[in-house]
């Protein structure tokens, strides 16, 4: 009982943060939370679920500024309804420009046979993108075990194939991006 109740409180601390120090993860902690996400169920035991590091800061800044500009036309080309429901909300979308490390949660994608298949059920049957969601929970839950900052990100996927592009992967899915790095240290 009280593993449980230690477990139970870890769970209850865990929060999105979203400020970072800047200070390098080292490999060592990047390969511990790539195995705790990996070691998450996977629909099927298919092992489709892949979880990559970027870590360079150029990279990173000029996908916050594309995402940016992305949601930027999007809420141009809005109605007045959803400039004033949007408008403020998209901030959350696009503040990822100084997160140390971006973790790109990517399934890959279900054969065409399947959706042939399935039709509109075929995702949630085929379970790749619920895998890769309970992988990437594993990984926030590994990253807050190890002291990091993390916040998991889907507003950004407005630009996926931007993402997918320069990542060079076809076939696949990005379900997820997480920001982490060490958390910024508060003032007293
Ligand atoms: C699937 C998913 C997508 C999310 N996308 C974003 C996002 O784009 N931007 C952001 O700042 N937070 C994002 N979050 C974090 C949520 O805002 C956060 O989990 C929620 O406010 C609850 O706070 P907590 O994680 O501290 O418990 C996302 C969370 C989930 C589960």
């Amino acid at each position: 009982m009280n593993d449980l109740q230690t477990f139970c409180n870890i769970l209850r601390s865990r929060r999105s943060l979203r400020d970072f120090a800047d200070k390098r993860v080292s490999e060592e902690i990047l390969l511990c939370l790539r195995q705790a996400a990996l070691s998450a169920p996977v629909a099927g035991g298919r092992q489709d679920v892949s979880c990559l590091f970027i870590n360079d800061k150029s990279v990173i800044a000029t996908w916050a500024a594309k995402a940016r500009l992305a949601w930027q036309e999007k809420l141009d080309n809005s109605s007045a309804f959803i400039k004033e429901e949007m408008g403020a909300y998209i901030r959350n979308f696009i503040w990822f420009s100084h997160a140390p490390v971006l973790a790109v949660m990517t399934v890959k994608q279900a054969p065409l046979f399947w959706t042939g298949l399935m039709q509109e059920k075929a995702a949630l049957i085929f379970g790749g993108e619920t895998s890769a969601a309970m992988a990437a929970q594993n990984l926030l839950l590994a990253a807050h075990m190890a002291g990091l900052a993390a916040c998991p990100l889907s507003g950004p996927l407005i630009i996926a194939d931007d993402i997918k592009r320069d990542l060079n992967l076809t076939r696949r899915t990005i379900v997820l991006l997480i920001a982490l790095g060490w958390p910024q240290e508060r003032l007293r």
